[in-house]
């Protein structure tokens, strides 16, 4: 258990859904486990004037709604105990002077400050001016952090103005960019899984594996954030960054140590291998589509456009790449990637496939194929051929299957592992702005060549499997979508 200084949490945009739905649940859990410092404050920071009793109120029913099966009370009395709410109103030209001097009283706000900026994207620039104005980013004597939310810029340009404009007041070291991927312990799995094995890491590479396949589907839609996602769409919102974290974490190379810079240095690496999209012959190497109505869960769901109300949207509610990684390790090796809402069913997932055996017996004959599960199972599976018992000889695919979480493993919400990195100044599960930017530079084209093809976009039942289309990016005739549970001669 690493040390934690006594530190304040200034948590703007507090009664946003974020803060609801995970980060005051994850900072009480956290209490709760013994790991927040005793002398550690949380200032809530919103608009609107609240009182310390509306905003207590407040967060018990965050709680409430979170834990159903209730809480320690003696740990929600310290809990309370910590928490304190500012107005800040954005007419108030004085707002941040204000909010200094209530930080300044020692007696009940450590001077350790980490700011976590859970506000509307085009606002993270000007809150960090605003900070550095009144000195509160200054680290002479105690340290300050900076949390931003994603999306971290909308594109590489704004990311890069973005980055100019924090950095004029923050060291890289101050700056905590969220990719809330990094914070599940399943994709931290990933690196020990290669390589604190000895089986895995030989194999790992073009002369052994015929394909990759990253994928996170969600039966959810787009639910009450269709303004956000229109002006998103999946490739920014999910490919950007989550699913380009996952492929970093399975193709970089072994880190010198475990360091944050180590692991950073080759995941950068490898993000800047990856080749750049041929926007030229665009249609063998991404695909789009949107849900149409359909059926999930036994239930009839309104498709994308009707959600929207607006029929000329061309945004994808379903991407699919198709990506190459110019190294030695991965050259030639297809990596399709993708992401969708409203999928038959919601997974993630790293799905291997080998090349063929030297041994081939006969027709039924599949690749081997290993697959990583992130969510909702996590789990480590190998399917290898194996003779069926008889006279003859015929193979079919069994399985080796090992669950990775066992009964009684503590379940970690991704942002409560971020929030106690953030306060242990662990910035490894972050993102370095050089990461950031390969991605944008990867998607980028994509994005712009799609938003200027006006064509409808193709469309899929809400509830079906991926569009029959997709396949078009293959590069070879017998690949094709590999799914969750179905052994790997499934093809549908
Ligand atoms: C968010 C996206 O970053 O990740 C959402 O904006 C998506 O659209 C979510 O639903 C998925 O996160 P998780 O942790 O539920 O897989």
């Amino acid at each position: 258990m690493k040390q934690i200084d006594p530190c304040t949490l200034v948590l703007f945009g507090a009664s946003g859904n974020l803060s609801r739905v995970k980060l005051m649940p994850g900072l009480f859990r956290l209490d709760a486990l013994g790991r927040l410092p005793e002398k550690m404050a949380i200032l809530s920071v919103g608009r609107g004037e609240v009182s310390q009793e509306a905003w207590h109120a407040d967060i018990k029913g965050m709680l409430d709604a979170k834990f159903k099966k209730g809480y320690d009370q003696e740990v929600f009395k310290r809990f309370i105990a910590r928490n304190h709410y500012h107005a800040n109103p954005p007419t108030d030209p004085n707002a941040f002077e204000k909010m200094k001097d209530v930080l300044s009283n020692e007696a009940v706000f450590p001077q350790n400050l980490a700011f976590f900026l859970s506000v509307r994207p085009s606002d993270f620039a000007q809150v960090v001016d605003q900070l550095a104005s009144v000195g509160l980013t200054n680290e002479d004597k105690y340290w300050r952090r900076v949390v931003i939310e994603k999306p971290f810029g909308t594109n590489l340009p704004s990311a890069k103005e973005l980055q100019a404009s924090i950095s004029k007041h923050l060291k890289e070291s101050q700056i905590y960019r969220i990719d809330h991927y990094l914070g599940k312990s399943a994709l931290q799995n990933i690196l020990l899984q290669r390589f604190a094995n000895t089986v895995l890491e030989p194999i790992w590479n073009k002369d052994y594996i015929d394909h990759v396949q990253i994928t996170n589907t969600e039966m959810l839609g787009v639910g009450d954030r269709t303004q956000f996602y229109d002006a998103t769409g999946a490739l920014r919102d999910m490919i950007q960054s989550h699913v380009l974290q996952t492929l970093a974490l399975t193709t970089m190379e072994q880190p010198k140590a475990l360091t944050p810079e180590a692991i950073r240095a080759e995941k950068i690496k490898v993000l800047e291998a990856i080749r750049p999209i041929p926007v030229d012959d665009l249609k063998h190497h991404a695909f789009r589509a949107q849900y149409a109505a359909g059926e999930v869960n036994s239930e009839k769901v309104p498709g994308y456009l009707e959600e929207l109300g607006d029929s000329s949207s061309v945004v994808e509610t379903y991407a699919a790449l198709k990506l190459f990684i110019d190294n030695p390790r991965w050259k030639g090796v297809p990596f399709y990637i993708r992401t969708a809402k409203r999928l038959h069913e919601a997974d993630t997932r790293i799905a291997i496939r080998f090349k063929k055996a030297p041994l081939q017996i006969g027709e039924g004959q599949h690749q081997n194929w290993l697959i990583i599960g992130i969510q909702p199972r996590e789990c480590i599976k190998l399917e290898i051929e194996s003779k069926i018992p008889g006279l003859d000889i015929n193979t079919r695919t069994i399985e080796l299957d090992a669950a990775n979480r066992q009964d009684g493993d503590e379940s970690v919400d991704a942002y409560e592992a971020l929030l106690l990195n953030l306060m242990e100044g662990d910035n490894s599960q972050y993102l370095h702005i050089s990461e950031v930017e390969a991605q944008w530079r990867l998607v980028d084209p994509v994005i712009e060549a799609w938003a200027k093809d006006r064509a409808p976009v193709h469309q899929y039942p809400a509830g079906s499997r991926d569009p029959e289309a997709s396949k078009v990016i293959f590069e070879a005739e017998d690949q094709f979508w590999r799914y969750s549970i179905a052994l790997g001669g499934d093809t549908h």
